[in-house]
């Protein structure tokens, strides 16, 4: 029942692990950085770069799902998405299959679809950046090795994962660290009757513009709302993506 969660010593892997460990879920932990504070009492950490195969492949030996969290989080020139992000993530997928564990969960990103404007009432695929080609890139891995092999992939397109909302689009876009580990967990644990399956990982705000569609199959249910903080401003934003969506390419 050991659950594997790589990019640990990153923000959401060690609140998550640190949660996890507090209910007694065995776990191993996996990034290429040391963490800046020790890991939780029981959790094996061990430092690995994902663009090595080795590594990851003997992580995963045993465990009964991984959480794929390691990965470049913003806009960077391309050759690091392919490196860190789509490579890390084939190699996660190959080792899970080779060493037949049954539940893999990716975290992907709301900018997928970042380059729909704020208004849209649907928001069809449209990547805002190298960062969400990699992403989208990475869903697409994910339904393939859940659909060639006996694993059952979860993509979770994570809106804006902070301890309180502070830019008024997180009024759409928050998801707090507890619905976080609420979502991960559910998304690594809960028997599901499909292969693959994507979801929006926010809080349960209201003015989200996104469905939330896949939360009933995992049930999820989020314990927090951004409206619970109005402080955040009148939104500004053009697109779903924000500053993303605004920004030149990298060269
Ligand atoms: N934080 C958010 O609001 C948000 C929103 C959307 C998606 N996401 C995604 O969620 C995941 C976790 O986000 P975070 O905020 O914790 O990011 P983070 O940058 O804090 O942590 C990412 C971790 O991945 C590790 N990593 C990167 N490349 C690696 C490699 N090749 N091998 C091993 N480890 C590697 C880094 O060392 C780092 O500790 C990322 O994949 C990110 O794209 C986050």
């Amino acid at each position: 029942m050991t659950l594997l969660i790589t990019g640990a010593a990153g923000t959401i892997g060690t609140r998550l692990a640190s949660d996890l460990a507090a209910r007694g879920v065995p776990l191993r932990l996996l990034d290429q950085h040391p963490p800046t504070s020790p890991p939780p009492a029981g959790a094996e950490f061990l430092q690995a770069d994902l663009r090595n195969l080795d590594p990851i492949e003997k992580a995963t030996a045993g465990t009964s799902a991984v959480v794929h969290l390691a990965g470049f989080t913003h806009e960077g020139p391309f050759a690091g998405m392919v490196e860190h992000n789509i490579t890390g993530t084939h190699h996660v997928l190959e080792a899970a299959r080779r060493q037949h564990v049954p539940r893999v969960v990716l975290a992907s990103s709301h900018h997928v679809t970042g380059l729909n404007p704020v208004d849209s009432p649907t928001a069809p695929q449209a990547p805002d950046s190298f960062y969400a080609v990699s992403k989208v890139t990475i869903e697409a891995l994910g339904h393939l090795y859940a659909h060639k092999t006996s694993m059952q992939v979860v993509a979770v397109r994570i809106g804006s994962y902070r301890d309180r909302p502070t830019e008024p689009r997180h009024r759409a876009t928050w998801l707090s660290p507890r619905d976080a580990t609420a979502l991960f967990y559910a998304a690594a644990t809960r028997p599901l009757t499909c292969s693959f399956l994507t979801v929006y990982g926010t809080s349960a705000n209201r003015e989200s513009w996104w469905p939330r569609t896949g939360w009933d199959a995992l049930g999820y249910q989020p314990a927090d709302e951004a409206g619970y903080h109005p402080d955040a401003g009148p939104l500004t934003d053009r697109f779903m993506g924000g500053a993303f969506a605004d920004d030149e390419l990298p060269a």
